[in-house]
C-alpha cells in the first residue's frame, strides 16, 4: 500500500531543484530559505497526483511534455496583487502617447493599434488600458484595435476573461475614475462586471513572456505594459525579457513597466526616455542583431 507523506517538509536539495526550475522557466527568483513556504504553497499537489515526495513532484513536472504542472506550481508562486487605474501618473502618460501614436498612423495611413499587458493578472490593467483607449476617442469605427493580456496563472486568466470584479479592485478609483465605474460596468449584487462593448477587443493567453512562442500572431506592439513583474525576477531573466520585446515593439513603440522598476544597467536594448516625470522605454535603434 503506498503511505503518502502529506506533510513531509521539503528537504534542501529538493527546494534547489524546484527553485531553479521556476528561475530557469519563468525568471521569477524565489530568494532566502523559502523552503517551508514554497512546501505550505504546493503540498496539497503532493496529495492530489499522489506523490511521496518533493523530487517525485520534480521529476513529474519535468517529464509532463505539455508543462500543464509547471504552470500549475508556478500559480501557487506568483503574486497576482492587481486593480483597475493603478499607477495613475502612468495612465495620464498613456493618454498622451495614444495622441502621438494617432499622429503618426495617420501620416503611415495604418489603423491598426495592438497594446499589450504582459504579466496581466485577473486584467485590471487591460481593461484600463482599453477603458482609456475609449475615453481618448481616437480609435474608433474602421479601426482594428486590440489589447492582450499575457499571464502565466491561469486562473488568473480565466477570471480576467470573466471580467467579472468586486470593489476590491477599483480600490484606488477616486476622482473622474471613479465614474467610470457606473458608466462602464453593470452592478450585480456586490459584483461589477465590464460591459461586453469594452470586452470583445481584449483578448488574454496563458503564457510566459520569457518564451517568444508567447507572442506568436500579435504582430508589433505599439504600447507594451509590464508592471509589477520584474520586481521578481533576476538581471539574467529580464536580459531575456528584454531581447523578446525588441523584435515584438515597433520601432516607434513604447514600454512601460512598474515605477518601481528599472531596465537601467539591465540592458541596452531599450533606453529610457521622460515624459512628465515619468520614465518610458523606447527602443535603442542603434543597436542591430542584437
Ligand atoms: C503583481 S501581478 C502584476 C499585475 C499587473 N501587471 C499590475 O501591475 O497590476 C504579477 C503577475 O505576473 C505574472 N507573472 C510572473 N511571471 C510571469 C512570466 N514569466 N510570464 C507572464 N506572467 C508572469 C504573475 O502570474 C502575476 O499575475
Amino acid at each position: 500500500m503506498l503511505i503518502i507523506k502529506k506533510n513531509e517538509v521539503m528537504t534542501e536539495e529538493e527546494f534547489g531543484f524546484l527553485r531553479d526550475l521556476i528561475h530557469d522557466e519563468f525568471g521569477i527568483l524565489i530568494k532566502g530559505d523559502k523552503r517551508l513556504t514554497l512546501h505550505t504553497k504546493v503540498s496539497h499537489r503532493l496529495t492530489i497526483l499522489g506523490l511521496e515526495n518533493y523530487r517525485q513532484y520534480y521529476e513529474y513536472i519535468m517529464a509532463d511534455a505539455s508543462k500543464k504542472e509547471l504552470y500549475t506550481f508556478v500559480s501557487h508562486i506568483t503574486n497576482n496583487e492587481t486593480y483597475f487605474f493603478r499607477e495613475k501618473p502612468q495612465l495620464d502618460v498613456f493618454s498622451d502617447i495614444l495622441i502621438s501614436i494617432k499622429r503618426d498612423k495617420r501620416i503611415k495611413k495604418e489603423k491598426r493599434l495592438r497594446i499589450l499587458s504582459l504579466a496581466s493578472s485577473s486584467g485590471e490593467e487591460a481593461y484600463t488600458l482599453n477603458i482609456l483607449v475609449h475615453e481618448s476617442g481616437l480609435f474608433l469605427w474602421e479601426w482594428d484595435t486590440k489589447i492582450i493580456g499575457i499571464d502565466v496563472d491561469s486562473n488568473a486568466i480565466r477570471k480576467a476573461n470573466e471580467a467579472c470584479y468586486t470593489t476590491n479592485s477599483f480600490r484606488s478609483m477616486n476622482g473622474e475614475a471613479a465614474a467610470y465605474i457606473d458608466q462602464y460596468f453593470n452592478k450585480e449584487k456586490d459584483r461589477y462586471i465590464l460591459r461586453r462593448s469594452l470586452t470583445t477587443n481584449v483578448e488574454f493567453r496563458l503564457g510566459n513572456m520569457l518564451e517568444r512562442q508567447a507572442f506568436e500572431g500579435i504582430g508589433q506592439a505599439d504600447v507594451i505594459f509590464c508592471r509589477n513583474v520584474l520586481i521578481y525576477m533576476s538581471n539574467e531573466a529580464i536580459e531575456r525579457f528584454a531581447s523578446n520585446l525588441y523584435d515584438l515593439i515597433s520601432d516607434t513603440g513604447y514600454l512601460i513597466i512598474g515605477s518601481s522598476e528599472s531596465l537601467i544597467q539591465k540592458t541596452n536594448l531599450f533606453l529610457p526616455e521622460y515624459k512628465n516625470g515619468i520614465i518610458v522605454y523606447r527602443k535603442n535603434l542603434s543597436i542591430q542583431g542584437h
